[in-house]
């Protein structure tokens, strides 16, 4: 069982990254094979809407995308991991869900993903610094969003608001334990 996780903050050092890699640790534990993916590093084009995707479920765009594509499609489950970003997750993140239309494609009109009916799970995690009731609303929308569009059933967060300096997170040992666990119960389905 391979288990797919996305690091979507552009910092060394992140919040995201350190409960990504607790949540990631919790999953080996059940025994996934575990692979980590920072999104800052590779290059990924904004969506250009070319849909080129629509002829075959493959996007036009060359560029690190690619390698994700597969990624995505061979994971038994995924976790998203962003920090807040202006009430959203962040803009790297948010290029990979946008260039994720070319699975929607194969999944609602090509009818090409999802044929094995593998129950595929996904975990969102994610930080902000503020404290507001709605502070995670339209990333969670969002995030719904990209687990449908590539076959992935929405299990679960862990939404941290109050952190805000870097690796601040690893002061907060009930934050890290909650990763370390809701990825283990991502494995055993829980
Ligand atoms: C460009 C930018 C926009 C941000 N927007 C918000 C926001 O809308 N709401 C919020 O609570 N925090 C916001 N933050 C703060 C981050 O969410 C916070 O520092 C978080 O801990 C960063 O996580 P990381 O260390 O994983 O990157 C923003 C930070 C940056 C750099």
């Amino acid at each position: 069982m391979k288990v797919l996780g996305i690091m979507g903050s552009p910092r060394r050092g992140s919040n995201t990254d350190i409960l990504l890699d607790k949540a990631l640790e919790g999953a080996a534990q059940a025994g996934a094979e575990v692979e980590k993916v920072l999104i800052s590093k590779l290059k990924i084009t904004p969506c250009l809407e070319i849909y080129a995707c629509l002829k075959d479920g493959n996007c036009s765009i060359k560029d690190d995308m690619r390698e994700l594509y597969d990624k995505l499609v061979e994971a038994d489950h995924v976790i998203l991991a962003s920090p807040i970003f202006f009430y959203g997750i962040t803009a790297q993140a948010k290029a990979l869900v946008d260039r994720s239309q070319a699975l929607w494609v194969r999944k609602h009109v090509l009818k090409t993903l999802g044929e094995d009916r593998r129950e595929r799970r996904g975990l969102f995690i994610s930080v902000g610094a503020t404290k507001g009731e709605k502070l995670f609303d339209g990333a969670v929308l969002t995030v719904k969003y990209f687990f449908d569009a590539i076959d992935v059933k929405y299990a679960g967060d862990l939404l941290i608001r109050g952190v805000d300096d870097r690796g601040e997170i690893a002061e907060h040992p009930g934050h890290l334990e909650d990763a370390l666990r809701l990825g283990r119960e991502l494995v055993a389905g829980v």
